[in-house]
């Protein structure tokens, strides 16, 4: 209940009072809120930016690794493409290393029929059993033991010697010569003849000739290439020259073993390589064991009833001797 007129007044004022604070109150209020909206949107875009930016990164970072992958994998695909390409390159090289192999082995497995067929057949004239022991690469040392051996025996060999040797060995050689033996030539400094030029192999063989004839006063008529490698350069060389191209039947193979046990057993082995009737046998006149085996060999063959001769002989029981320029293995009659 109001008093008076005054005081109701001034109550309605004090109430329109409160009622204009509180509309004020709600506008400002009205206006914090949106504000808040405002700058909750704003920052959800800043979020929504930044993650768009980051995932951007993410991706650029995923493109860049695509692509450096893509790059190692092009140089590694060059690499790949480079490494065949030298591979097949390598296989034609073999290819065509393993068709001149069997072209060679092809011709060396003639040459080890031929030899067979020849070595097969033998040769017996008059029931007599002729050998020729044949040494090669002296004279050395141990050759004047060798020539004493045989001159107790009586039995005839042939040297094929090396030019560059006949100098220092001279009256070696001269007693040789002189004692019946044969001396043929094995070139004048030993080299593998199928690798010279036509007037190498001609320089090789006719300066060893003159180097032999000079202290023997005789001709020489056989040829022994050392390795025992020949060509058909060489053959129809000698074939002008006069000189017999002498392969063996019988290797020792004295240079390698060096013992006289094995020289003996592979020197009289069964079958076509061991020691027959028309053979020539082949050793080395520079090594101590090859002159003690030797001596067992001379010996077992007088017991076996052989006559042990100079190729020269042995080649008498070949039509004409032997032709220059042609190879001999062994001698059976033709
Ligand atoms: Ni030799």
């Amino acid at each position: 209940m109001w008093k008076n007129g005054k005081s109701l007044s001034r109550g309605l004022r004090a109430a329109l009072l409160c009622v204009c604070a509180a509309a004020a109150l709600l506008a400002v209020g009205a206006g914090a809120v949106g504000w808040k909206k405002t700058a909750d949107s704003l920052a959800g875009t800043r979020t929504r930016l930044a993650s768009a930016e980051e995932e951007r990164d993410r991706l650029e970072k995923t493109v860049s690794d695509a692509q450096s992958q893509l790059a190692s994998e092009q140089e590694r695909a060059s690499e790949l493409e480079a490494r065949v390409s030298q591979l097949e390159e390598r296989a034609a090289e073999a290819e065509a290393q393993n068709e001149k192999l069997e072209g060679e082995n092809s011709a060396l497995q003639a040459e080890l029929d031929r030899v067979k067929k020849e070595a097969q057949t033998p040769a017996e004239p008059d029931g007599k059993k002729l050998i020729a022991l044949t040494f090669d690469d002296g004279p050395g040392d141990t050759t004047t033991r060798l020539l004493d051996e045989l001159k107790k025996r009586n039995m005839k060999a042939t040297f094929f010697v090396v030019g560059n040797r006949v100098n220092r060995y001279a009256s070696t050689l001269k007693r040789a010569a002189d004692e019946g033996h044969e001396i043929g030539t094995h070139t004048y400094s030993h080299p593998n003849l199928t690798k010279l030029s036509l007037e190498e192999k001609a320089e090789e063989i006719q300066s060893s000739i003159q180097a032999i004839t000079a202290i023997t006063g005789k001709p020489v008529t056989l040829l022994r290439p050392p390795g025992g490698s020949y060509d058909d350069e060489l053959k129809s060389y000698c074939g002008g020259q006069g000189l017999r191209i002498v392969y063996w039947s019988v290797d020792t193979r004295d240079w390698e073993s060096h013992n006289k046990s094995s020289i003996l057993s592979t020197a009289f082995q069964e079958g076509p390589y061991g020691i027959r009737n028309g053979a020539i046998v082949l050793m080395h006149d520079i090594y101590t064991d090859t002159v003690d085996a030797a001596v067992e060999m001379m010996d077992r063959l007088q017991k076996e009833g052989y006559t042990t001769v100079t190729v020269s002989e042995l080649l008498q029981l070949r039509k004409n001797g032997g032709v220059a320029g042609e190879v001999y293995v062994s001698a059976p009659p033709q």
